[in-house]
């Protein structure tokens, strides 16, 4: 394939890429988002593979390398559950993280890289080299302890090493230090050792970052690794002079880190303290994820059958998805008896927390498998102010999402985080199966308010049951 037409290609798929991303915004394009991106991503293989970069003699070694990496990817795609998602996608950016460094020292210790540079053209390489290794680095060992901290193999709570700020500092010294010397080396015998300490110590940094943020803030630190994961690609593009890898690299960096922001937003969180980690320390230390908490008061237990008449009675419910939804696979239930309500001419409507379940979307996407219309899914502040209009509150394996606590107590590690206001409808019901925390591990009080009351057991379950006496 000849330069022209790669560049062709490469425009094209930047392009395709665009449109993906303004795609995934709104759920109704979401499918034709992905369709661009696939066939985006395609295109700049094939640009690739087959472009003037590459000889006839790597071919076969990169098709040998797809093919390994296709038959990973379909074995994790097939295996992984739906819950482990955030897992999966921190251990891809680690991937990213390790390719850019990788790339880094390969570009470094490779002669025909840097040949013919001189001047200001070999500072500018080096550069990228020393900042794409760092990038690369940070978001490799940053993604691995973020995997280790989703999957429960490290514990959520926040590390705390003491001074930890000064340590951040004085890494960063020591990164701009041997960045110099770095630099200033000859020769690759000279080079190579500062390059390895900085990248220990942007190893060190990626993991103690990680470890500072408190579980409830995990949703942010895998957008925020997402972003860099972004960077980390546009800094490998800059190494490669691949003018494809660097736009989809910003385009992936910035998307993430909108993301972030508007997460923050949605917990209340600055951008800052989040990164400064630390979250859920200055209050009573929340119980690891699961723990049973303590019983401040009574609750009311309900039953399915009661739960159907509840329902069958109303004139408007609020479904509120939560991430014991995702556990029991219960999405496919909630739509039939959201069929059968609807058909009765009740008003169902379902109310979406941004950070709901564990990854950005994860309600949205399991709703949309059942083939729930996207038109009665609603974000929390479209309809946070119809509860007092609202009969039946229905919270399905929800908890720090619908917790008051978050309003009504300032010492709550989960203060200030906007929730749905479920308590403000006539009856809530919140389908759980027994008394335990959620994913911040803090006490939750709707449980024990007068108008609430409590399904038991798994929601799955529970809502066959409360389908088959709709139905009787
Ligand atoms: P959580 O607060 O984690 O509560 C989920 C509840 O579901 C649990 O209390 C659990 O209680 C219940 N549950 C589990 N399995 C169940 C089953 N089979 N049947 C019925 N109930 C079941 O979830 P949430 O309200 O969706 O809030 C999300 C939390 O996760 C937030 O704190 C958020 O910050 C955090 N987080 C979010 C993300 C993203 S990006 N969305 C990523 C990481 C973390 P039982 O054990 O008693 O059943």
């Amino acid at each position: 394939m000849s330069a022209s037409l790669a560049t062709v290609a490469y425009i094209g798929a930047t392009i395709l890429f665009i449109l993906s991303l303004g795609g995934l915004s709104n759920q109704e394009t979401a499918r034709r988002g992905n369709l661009y991106g696939m066939i985006g991503m395609s295109l700049a293989v094939l640009a690739t593979v087959f472009g003037p970069q590459v000889t006839a003699e790597g071919i076969p070694m990169i098709v040998g390398a797809m093919l390994v990496g296709a038959i990973i990817g379909l074995y994790a795609a097939r295996k992984v559950q739906m819950t482990q998602m955030p897992e999966l996608v921190a251990l891809m950016h680690s991937m990213v993280g390790m390719a850019a460094a990788l790339v880094g020292y390969a570009t470094y210790v490779d002669p025909e890289a840097s040949k013919n540079l001189d001047g200001a053209a070999h500072a500018i390489h080096a550069g990228e080299i020393y900042i794409g290794i760092f990038i690369g680095a940070v978001t490799f060992s940053g993604s691995v302890a973020a995997f280790g901290k989703l999957s429960g193999r490290i514990g959520g709570r926040p590390l705390l090493l003491p001074a930890r700020h000064w340590l951040n500092l004085l890494g960063l010294i020591a990164v701009i230090y041997f960045g110099r010397e770095f630099m200033n080396a000859h020769t690759v015998q000279d080079g190579i050792q500062p390059l390895f300490i900085m990248t220990a110590i942007a190893l060190l940094f990626g993991i103690h970052m990680v470890m500072a943020i408190g579980g409830a803030d995990m949703p942010v630190v895998v957008s925020m690794l997402n972003s860099y994961s972004g960077w980390a690609a546009a800094a490998t593009g800059f190494m490669l002079s691949n003018d494809l890898l660097i736009v989809i690299g910003a385009l992936v960096g910035s998307s993430g880190a909108i993301l972030s922001y508007i997460m923050c937003n949605a917990m209340n969180r600055s951008f800052i303290s989040v990164i400064a980690g630390g979250f859920g320390t200055t209050a009573a230390p929340p119980k690891p994820t699961g723990e049973a908490a303590e019983p401040v008061g009574e609750v009311n237990p309900i039953l399915a059958a009661e739960t159907a008449e509840l329902l069958r009675d109303a004139k408007n419910v609020i479904v509120v998805p939560g991430y014991g939804m995702a556990v029991a696979q219960a999405q496919h239930t909630v739509f039939e008896i959201t069929k059968h309500l609807l058909g009765k001419g009740v008003n169902v409507r379902f109310g979406i927390h941004p950070v709901a379940g564990r990854m950005p979307g994860h309600m949205n996407v399991l709703l949309a498998e059942a083939k729930v219309p996207y038109d009665i899914v609603f974000e929390m502040d479209e309809l946070n102010d119809d509860f007092p209009d609202t009969d039946v509150a229905i919270v399905i394996g929800a908890n720090d999402i619908v917790n008051p606590a978050a309003q009504d107590d300032p010492t709550s590690p989960i203060a200030g985080m906007p929730v749905l206001e479920v308590w403000k409808a006539r009856t809530s019901i919140v389908m759980k199966r027994s008394m335990a925390s959620g994913y911040a591990g803090v006490d939750n009080p709707l449980f024990y308010k007068e108008n609430n009351r409590m399904l038991f057991g798994d929601a799955k379950k529970m809502l066959d049951e409360v389908l088959m006496s709709l139905k009787s």
